[in-house]
């Protein structure tokens, strides 16, 4: 059961998850984080749901949150974050959600340009990240940082359109994890690798993860579609492609869908 409680128990971190809300029914983890990070909560505040009735994704989309099956948390950030490392977040969260997933199933998690991670060709979690800019233009006032995890099997739950491409640690691996344990673990490694996001370090796997280099892909940007082959992920997190036209650029926003032969 996912509880204060029981996520307490299992919590190793020195700051993240130390201030704690765990809610049974929200609309969004991140619209509430925001409303605390308004009023001041301090960095490494956790706001966690059992269920979100409008759990948001990126681009406008929605992510659909089923009551007692996902992990769906927000964490704020809030020290000192430059404009130029926010765009480095969420690949790093995402290298550290499939580590934790990882280490608690052990099973190969892939990751797609920019934040989804992928078990057996499904999308289990998505990240969205989003930021306030403070006063001092250079820097952000606060970033709040949502992940959501799909663990427990989904069969069922889903619209038939969404059971295609959606699925859940459990319907992928047979694996039954505990929520507060990959809480728990997920702020650990989180702790660890945000403290060293400047180095880039964990750039090098972000691409041993990633399913998107080599393929051929369609990039969908401000309502624009060119199709390319993915020949990097760059140094800043874009992906770097070379076009139809032989152009080649990096990109840093946008949604890659990758072409099947
Ligand atoms: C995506 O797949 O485009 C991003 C999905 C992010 C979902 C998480 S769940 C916790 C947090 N609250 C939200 O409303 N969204 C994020």
């Amino acid at each position: 059961m996912l509880s204060e409680k029981n996520i307490v128990n299992e919590l190793d971190t020195e700051v993240f998850g130390r201030k704690l809300v765990v809610l049974d029914e929200i609309d969004s983890t991140n619209n509430y984080a925001k409303l605390l990070a308004q009023d001041g909560a301090e960095n490494g505040t956790v706001v966690i749901a059992d269920y979100q009735t409008a759990g948001k994704g990126r681009l406008g989309r929605s992510f659909v949150s089923p009551k007692g099956t996902g992990l769906y948390l927000s964490l704020i950030i809030r020290n000192n974050i430059s404009v130029s490392s926010a765009q480095l977040i969420t690949s790093c969260v995402a290298v550290v959600a499939a580590e934790a997933i990882e280490e608690l199933c052990g099973c190969d998690v892939k990751i797609k340009w920019v934040n989804d991670l992928f078990l057996g060709g499904r999308k289990i979690c998505g990240i969205l990240t989003e930021a306030s800019i403070g006063f001092e233009a250079a820097k952000l006032d606060y970033v709040i940082i949502g992940i959501g995890i799909n663990v427990s099997s989904l069969k069922g739950k889903l619209d038939s359109e969404l059971e295609k491409i959606a699925s859940s640690i459990e319907d992928e691996t047979g694996e039954k994890i505990s929520r507060s344990k990959l809480c728990a673990v997920l702020l650990k490694k989180l702790e660890e690798r945000m403290n060293d996001i400047e180095s880039r370090a964990f750039l090098k796997e972000y691409q041993r993860r990633s399913m998107i280099i080599g393929e051929r892909v369609v990039i969908e940007e401000k309502g624009v579609s060119r199709a390319g082959k993915v020949i990097a992920i760059a140094d800043d997190a874009g992906l770097t492609i070379e076009f139809e036209n032989g152009e080649i650029h990096t990109i840093n926003s946008g949604e890659a869908r990758i072409l099947k032969e």
